[in-house]
């Protein structure tokens, strides 16, 4: 893809799914990488893709919610490569749990990654974006950014945050005339191992949670990861506010926009027979 060639680029949660698409297709498209996961060896395979493209890597294993690490990570990576253009704060965990069910300490962990490590990301890298003189900031947030859904509320409240933050953060450097875009990504179903790697309340028994996630994934995570980043990355280009990945995201978005708080009494019955809980 067209402009990318020659920026420096860091995405999290590179390790897998859409972390390592929009990796190889930013290899690919003649970028300079800095890639980073918890999980080491997808994130080595990740690299290995890499290096096989022929584009220059930096991996690092980097826990998101680590907020001193990542602050010196950014260091490291400015360091290593004299500039940095561009951070995809894409890592997130998904979580399954009624909130009558959910301990204050899981609604803390998946915050912790879904939203705070989004907002690590973009507190350790702006000063080096604006400083690029062509920064970009694009922050995965989710289609249950947009709306909720039963038995989602810890990661409803993470992804809603994130579109929140995002939201503002594009505004300020506008107004501040900062050289930063800022975009808020809202994927619809993306056939990667987040259902199958979700965990959930301790209430719900571990062999039903699988099977639901199963069913989840067949019929709700359609679209590969490969054309996500596509899409994501023609919107990077084109400096784009907000993208809405898939006709899942975009006729679900247009459902809300129509139904204002309605959605939620059709959700309630309907959603929950399709969305896992
Ligand atoms: N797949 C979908 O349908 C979908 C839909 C909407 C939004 N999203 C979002 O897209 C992003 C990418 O998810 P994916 O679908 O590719 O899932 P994935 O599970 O394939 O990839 C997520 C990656 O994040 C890493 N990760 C998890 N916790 C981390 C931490 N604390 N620090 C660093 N890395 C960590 C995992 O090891 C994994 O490699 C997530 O933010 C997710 O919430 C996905």
């Amino acid at each position: 893809m067209k402009g990318f060639a020659g920026k420096v680029v860091v995405i999290t949660g590179a390790g897998s799914g859409i972390g390592r698409a929009l990796a190889l297709e930013l290899a690919r498209s003649g970028a300079k990488l800095a890639i980073s996961d918890l999980d080491t060896e997808g994130l080595a395979e990740t690299e290995r893709l890499v290096h096989q493209i022929g584009a220059p890597v930096k991996a690092d294993r980097l826990n998101v919610t680590e907020r001193e690490a990542f602050l010196l990570y950014a260091d490291e990576v400015k360091a290593h490569y004299g500039v940095v253009h561009q951070i995809y704060n894409n890592a997130g965990i998904a979580y399954n749990g009624d909130v009558e069910d959910t301990t204050f300490k899981d609604l803390e962990r998946v915050m912790d990654v879904d939203f705070w490590g989004v907002v690590n990301g973009t507190k350790a890298f702006l000063p080096y974006l604006i400083e690029s003189g062509d920064g970009h900031v694009i922050n995965v947030s989710s289609l249950f950014g947009i709306f909720s859904v039963p038995g989602q509320a810890a990661y409803n409240a993470a992804k809603f945050a994130v579109r929140g933050f995002t939201e503002a953060l594009r505004q300020e450097m506008l107004l501040h005339k900062r050289p930063v875009a800022v975009t808020c990504v809202h994927p619809g179903g993306i056939k990667t191992g987040i259902a199958r790697n979700a965990t959930h309340a301790e209430g719900i028994d571990a062999q039903s949670h699988a099977e639901t996630m199963e069913v989840f994934e067949k019929r709700a995570l359609r679209m590969s990861p490969d054309r996500a980043a596509e899409i994501i990355l023609t919107a990077v280009q084109k400096k784009q506010a907000r993208v809405l990945v898939g006709a899942d995201a975009k006729l679900l978005d247009i459902i809300v926009r129509i139904t204002g708080s309605g959605y939620q009494r059709v959700f309630a019955t309907v959603g929950s027979k399709l969305i896992p809980r």
